[in-house]
């Protein structure tokens, strides 16, 4: 069977790019990276793209007069590679809604809470300052408003005495690097629907991994 051809988006240290990587390195995964585009050319991201050889690019947002030129340059990057699914992986720029619009249904991100809850910067300070029990990560598809789309897969760890937000931030993670393979993977096999606002999730345990990790 053809395996779903996925762009990822970086602008830094991508791990969440290398659990794709490591993911799409199994011959049973239903997808494979084809290209690796970062705004910035010092992105950690590009050398792990590199280490696993997959095509990477730089598209520096600095040498385009505005956004759309920049949304344009990086559409038709992702055209030329074949891209059926972008993955947005610690990718730090705004889109703008024509491309959103363009590759919707078609571009995931991935986001440090459990949304719709702590959208924007800074999520695990604003979880500890909200006093939540309970904290986690989304994998949602991307709409031109930020943090919104439809939610994909959740993973969610406890708030633990003394946290500060680097512990946190630390616990999260590891679930992120479980859960975003597992978006691609669900995608990849046709288990996901896109029903209006809500993305629903078809067969097998997709929906139960979803639930608390059961690792904390
Ligand atoms: C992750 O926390 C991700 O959820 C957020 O940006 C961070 C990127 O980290 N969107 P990395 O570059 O994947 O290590």
């Amino acid at each position: 069977m053809a395996r779903l051809k996925v762009a990822v988006l970086i602008s830094g240290r991508g791990s969440n790019l290398q659990a794709l990587l490591d993911a799409a390195g199994r011959p049973e995964f239903p997808a494979e990276v084809v290209l690796v585009i970062s705004n910035s050319a010092s992105a950690y991201g590009l050398e792990r793209a590199r280490a696993a050889g997959v095509a990477g690019l730089v598209i520096d947002h600095r040498a385009f007069p505005d956004r759309a030129a920049f949304d344009q340059a990086m559409d038709a990057e992702l055209r030329r590679c074949g891209a059926e699914l972008v993955c947005l992986a610690g990718f730090m720029r705004l889109l703008g809604p024509a491309f959103a619009t363009a590759w919707r249904g078609r571009m995931i991100n991935i986001h440090p809470s459990l949304l719709p809850s702590f959208k924007g910067l800074h999520t695990h300070r604003q979880a500890l300052e909200a006093g939540v029990k309970l904290h986690g990560c989304s994998v949602h598809f991307v709409t031109p408003d930020l943090d919104d789309g439809p939610i994909i897969v959740q993973g969610a760890v406890p708030v633990l005495d003394g946290d500060d937000e680097d512990r946190l931030a630390a616990r999260v993670l590891t679930v992120e690097h479980r859960i975003y393979p597992l978006a691609v993977r669900l995608i990849a096999e046709g288990r996901v629907e896109l029903s209006g606002r809500l993305a629903r999730v078809h067969g097998g345990a997709g929906q139960t991994e979803s639930l608390l990790n059961p690792d904390f």
